[in-house]
């Protein structure tokens, strides 16, 4: 996507030609800047710290911290390290295993001098890949809008929670994928953005990009989108996923559930989009997905721009109360209308699944 004009993917091979760039999740919106990755240590932390964050993005960034790891060492013992390492870092989202899982099944058998060249083809491959899905996501989303907005008067009011749009990606995004395209074609869309606390995925990153590429939104607080479906003010609701079972449940950033929930009872179609790198097939529900508990620091205090234009972390609790923070939550099956992926839309079921991707049959 472009910023002031100029074309940028999430994660680049830096003009050394082996450390890795990245723009830095943490400052946005109030700064833009960018951060060089030198070894697999420093892609760990840009995980963990969530200066990359999103499915994709964080199983590309491990792809990109492997091939570090190599250069620095292309032995079978940092190979596994690096995977340990990398894999440790976020619990939920598979996409970063599946990612860490293909670069070692690349790397293994091949010669110690053949592994870092092989290991930056192959992370390199799997951002063009991700590219290319979620432009193909973005197809199939984009039917979907178009529904709805054949014989309306007026935009396309859409609901989103968190980012699920290019930062989260290499590019376009997945749930954001379809708007992109909608916008694009010119067809008339608001999108109504949650601001998705703790850390506002929705207020910072989902809005700043919107905007950036000329999509009118409206940022609103967690608790709105009820009250404005209710009020037939959201025509579809399309999110992202960190993990969808081979049942069709749908692993999402906090506070997904309640959006399906209130979806469902008025009426609402609930989209899921989501890469084939997003599917577990090895889990048959969503109760065994391990959810990501982050620092209770998330809740109770907040980061925003002062009026001087400083960037302020301040606290909103009293300071004896404590916090929970639990990242993720589970969306079943049957509150999903449909799941958007690159091979087409289907039903969220295993079945609805297996029409897609008939390879995973068990056989
Ligand atoms: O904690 P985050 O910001 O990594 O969570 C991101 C989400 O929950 C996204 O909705 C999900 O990864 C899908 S992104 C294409």
């Amino acid at each position: 996507m472009k910023i002031d004009g100029k074309a940028y993917r999430t994660i680049w091979v830096a003009n050394d030609g082996w450390s890795v760039e990245i723009i830095d999740q943490t400052l946005l919106p109030h700064r833009f800047e960018t951060l060089r990755l030198a070894t697999a240590d420093q892609a760990a932390h840009a995980i963990k710290s969530m200066q990359v964050r999103g499915a994709p993005l964080i199983g590309a960034t491990a792809a990109y911290g492997i091939a570090l790891a190599m250069r620095a060492d292309p032995s079978d013992e940092a190979l596994e390290k690096a995977h340990a390492m990398l894999l440790a870092t976020r619990p939920t989202a598979i996409n970063l295993r599946w990612a860490l899982d293909d670069m070692r099944a690349h790397l293994r058998n091949r010669k110690r001098e053949e592994r870092v060249a092989a290991a930056y083809t192959r992370a390199a491959e799997i951002c063009d890949e991700d590219v290319a899905t979620n432009e193909a996501i973005g197809r199939h989303g984009l039917a979907l809008i178009e529904k709805a907005a054949a014989g309306k008067k007026g935009p396309v009011n859409i609901l989103t929670h968190c980012n699920a749009g290019w930062l989260a990606c290499v590019d376009w995004g997945t749930a954001l994928a379809p708007i992109y395209m909608a916008h694009d074609k010119g067809i008339p869309l608001h999108v109504w953005v949650d601001e998705t606390r703790p850390r506002n995925q929705g207020a910072s990153l989902t809005a700043w990009e919107l905007g950036r590429h000329g999509v009118t939104h409206k940022v609103i607080v967690d608790n709105a989108g009820g009250h404005l479906m209710q009020h037939g003010l959201v025509d579809l609701c399309i999110v992202g996923t960190d993990r969808t079972t081979r049942n069709g449940d749908v692993c999402n950033k906090i506070g997904t559930y309640l959006k399906a929930l209130a979806a469902h009872d008025n009426g609402v179609p609930f989209y899921v989009a989501l890469p084939h790198s997003t599917i577990d097939w090895t889990l048959a529900s969503g109760k065994d997905i391990p959810i990501e508990e982050r620092d209770p620091a998330e809740v109770t205090a907040i980061q925003g721009r002062m009026k001087d234009g400083t960037v302020a972390t301040i606290s909103l609790t009293p300071e004896a109360s404590g916090a929970a923070n639990y990242g993720f939550d589970v969306t079943p099956a049957r509150l999903v209308s449909a799941l958007v992926t690159e091979r087409g839309s289907c039903p969220a079921s295993e079945a609805g699944l297996l029409s897609l991707y008939p390879e995973r049959k068990k056989k």
